[in-house]
């Protein structure tokens, strides 16, 4: 009985099937209720007594042994026809999910694009500056509010006034003082004022600054780059208008306003009826501007307009909260997935 015992455990190690009827075979010859394991178990019964112990105990070590090496067998099997179901090499592939550009991103390449094309390269500076390239070289007074802490975010004050800069005109301060004429830069960044969060006003912001500097520049220069501008980014359609107004680094200073986009000029709530909605501030860059940076007054004059993207990426894509743009809520942004 032991020798066959050992036996038929030698001969189910090496066992292999090559496929699923060959494996029921093996599972017939072994394990069914005539097979050869539960033949050794009606075989016990004559067994002596004092050998069954020691029989019954390697009886059952081989019948659980066959059972798993034909289990196992039969897991191998079902898993090689499982890989050969699931490859279906005419199956066209999954498509891989492509992240979406952010809004500000959309509208400051655009920006960019429309006046690269007008000759414009683009310039950048520092986000923390100091007082002289933010302020002072911009011909602002020395108790001008925007110099306050309540305006701006200093970062220190002593020694010198180091501080988030609060509108992108300081490039034009960086770029001026180590370059001359002709000098034609679109300056993209982000700044930052002292400001409460709310749906329309935002601590840290976006804005595009573009400046223009050469031997007669004029104002009619300035216009037809403001009308081209306007009409590339919100379409032919597009008219513009120009509203005296007051900034330290240009003079004579205007507001323009566009056609609103809306109503195109009729008349809406969005326009509160006007039909123009504001979009940004320029001017002819003041003397003082240009003398503080090294070039001189006399022989250059030049233009200079600053807007932010958040207001046109508003316009374009009528994004009511200002909030939208820095909480990165994945169903606001996939809204753009189509936009590039
Ligand atoms: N720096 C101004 C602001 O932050 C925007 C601006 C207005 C820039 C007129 C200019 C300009 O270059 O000429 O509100």
């Amino acid at each position: 009985m032991l020798e066959k015992i050992e036996k038929l455990t030698e001969e189910i190690k090496s066992l292999e099937a090559a496929n699923a009827d060959a494996l029921e075979a093996l599972r017939i010859k072994y394990l069914s209720k005539k097979g050869e394991i539960p033949s050794l178990f009606n075989d016990f019964r004559n067994v002596p007594n004092e050998q069954k112990k020691e029989i019954g105990q390697k009886l059952n070590v081989l019948k659980n042994f066959a059972t798993e090496k034909i289990n196992s067998l039969k897991a191998a099997f079902e898993e090689k026809k499982n890989d050969d179901e699931t490859i279906d090499l005419t199956r066209s592939a999954a498509p891989a999910q492509l992240g979406t550009r952010h809004p500000i991103s959309l509208v400051r390449e655009e920006i960019i694009d429309i006046f690269s094309r007008l000759g414009f390269t683009l310039a950048e500076g520092p986000e923390i500056e100091d007082d002289w390239h933010v302020f002072g070289a911009m011909n602002f007074a020395d108790d001008h509010p925007a110099r306050d802490m309540q305006d701006t975010f200093f970062i220190s004050r002593n020694p010198a006034d180091i501080l988030l800069r609060t509108h992108t005109s300081s490039v034009q301060s960086r770029t001026m003082e180590h370059s001359q004429p002709p000098i034609r830069i679109i300056c993209p960044g982000r700044v930052y004022r002292n400001e409460a969060i709310s749906y329309r006003a935002h601590c840290f912001f976006h804005q595009v600054e573009a400046l223009y500097v050469d031997k007669n520049v004029s104002f009619t220069d300035l216009k037809q780059v403001l009308l081209y501008f306007a009409r590339e980014m919100f379409g032919p359609e597009t008219n513009i208008r120009l509203r005296p107004s007051y900034f330290p680094f240009t003079e004579p200073s205007a507001e323009m306003d566009i056609s609103c986009n809306l109503c195109g000029g009729k008349g809406c709530a969005f326009c509160k009826g006007t039909g123009w909605v504001e979009i940004l501030g320029c001017g002819m860059v003041d003397p003082n501007v240009l003398e503080a940076s090294g070039i001189d007054s006399k022989t250059y004059s030049g233009y200079a307009l600053g807007m932010g993207i958040e207001r046109i990426t508003n316009l374009k894509y009528r994004v009511k909260d200002l909030r939208m743009f820095s909480e990165n809520d994945m169903r606001f942004l996939e809204e753009f997935e189509s936009a590039h």
